[in-house]
């Protein structure tokens, strides 16, 4: 129909994407073959039937060993330049990606490394398409506040490389409060900062991910049961990067027919809308509006909103939003 092609045709952002997130079957076991990990699965069917999540930590597990067969820099490039090659075949134009440099740096594979793939990736996707990018060095919550000082220390001969600080992994249990002081050093250094809150905690960690400054909430679904900080949200259009495929497989959500996506927009709020880790959540950016369009019978109005929203939450400079809205 009309608006299914309305969401080809748009040139898109993506604003919430965890590049580890991006790594097919396919390419691990690959990798795994190369690199000389044992991957605890049979081939790449085994491991897509593992993919089957009861909640983020389920998820996480998963994720983090995956990730354990990225070792060398053509590693993070090929992990890189397969999700730009994807994300433009949906008309992204723009994309803003989040790094875990702990969970590789704990393993022995140097900062360094990590970013020199990404950013080789991010260079040549520019080349090629003139796709603009942003890079957000994000921080394991589950780790301590300690840890994430000592991983700002190994970024700072890099800051030119590095526009933004996030915050992710397990969210219950570790409220954004718990950083507050490196998040005051990230700010301090002139970078943006996010946070992932109120994917499964509660409304109050989206409270304090604002007082940590930040400039967008990733995901904050759950900020809908306050009708307090809904106002204050949509009154100060702050950015949510809503993830339905992701909240789908990781049960925030029952059924897509009840995420709340289209009740935010009607809210006022600047929903925009993302993949997270589309590898395992079963689709790209374009999947995420597709499903939401036909689970929410979204009509081109809501479409066209979404995809404005998305110009309006990202870093790039006015001028260059207004090319696309
Ligand atoms: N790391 C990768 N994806 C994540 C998510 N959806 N929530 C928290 N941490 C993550
Ligand atoms: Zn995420």
């Amino acid at each position: 129909p009309a608006v299914a092609a309305l969401i080809a045709r748009l040139p898109k952002t993506e604003l919430h994407l965890h590049i580890e997130g991006t790594l097919e079957p396919e390419l691990m076991f690959e990798l795994a073959g190369k690199n000389g990990v044992t991957l605890p699965y049979a081939d790449v069917a085994a491991l897509r039937a593992a993919y089957d999540f009861s909640d983020l930590q389920s998820f996480l597990d998963l994720y983090y060993a995956g990730a354990g067969v990225l070792q060398d820099e053509d590693d993070f490039y090929r992990l890189t330049f397969a999700y730009l090659e994807r994300a433009h075949q949906d008309k992204v134009v723009h994309t803003e990606i989040f790094f875990d440099p702990q969970t590789h740096t704990a393993r022995g594979v140097p900062f360094a490394v990590v970013l020199a793939g990404i950013r080789r990736a991010l260079a040549d996707a520019h080349a090629k398409w003139g796709m603009s990018s942003r890079l957000i060095l994000s921080f394991l919550r589950h780790l301590s506040e300690e840890d994430g000082m000592a991983t700002l220390e190994q970024a700072l001969p890099w800051l030119d490389a590095i526009d933004g600080f996030g915050l992710d992994s397990s969210e219950v249990g570790h409220p954004p409060e718990k950083f507050a002081r490196l998040f005051e050093r990230c700010r301090a250094l002139g970078k943006l900062v996010v946070a992932h809150a109120g994917e499964e905690g509660p409304p109050g960690y989206v409270w304090q991910a604002l007082a940590l400054g930040v400039c967008r909430v990733d995901h904050g679904v759950r900020a809908l049961e306050d009708d307090a900080l809904v106002e204050k949200l949509a009154a100060s259009r702050m950015p949510l990067t809503v993830c339905p495929l992701s909240n789908l497989k990781l049960c925030v959500v029952d059924t897509l027919a009840h995420h709340p996506l289209k009740k935010m927009l009607a809210l006022g709020l600047c929903a925009t809308v993302n993949s997270d880790d589309p590898s395992y959540f079963g689709g790209y950016v374009g999947d995420n509006y597709v499903a939401c369009q036909q689970a929410l019978s979204l009509d081109a109005d809501d479409i066209v909103q979404l995809v404005k929203n998305g110009f309006e939450a990202s870093w790039l400079p006015e001028a260059e939003q207004a090319r696309y809205i």
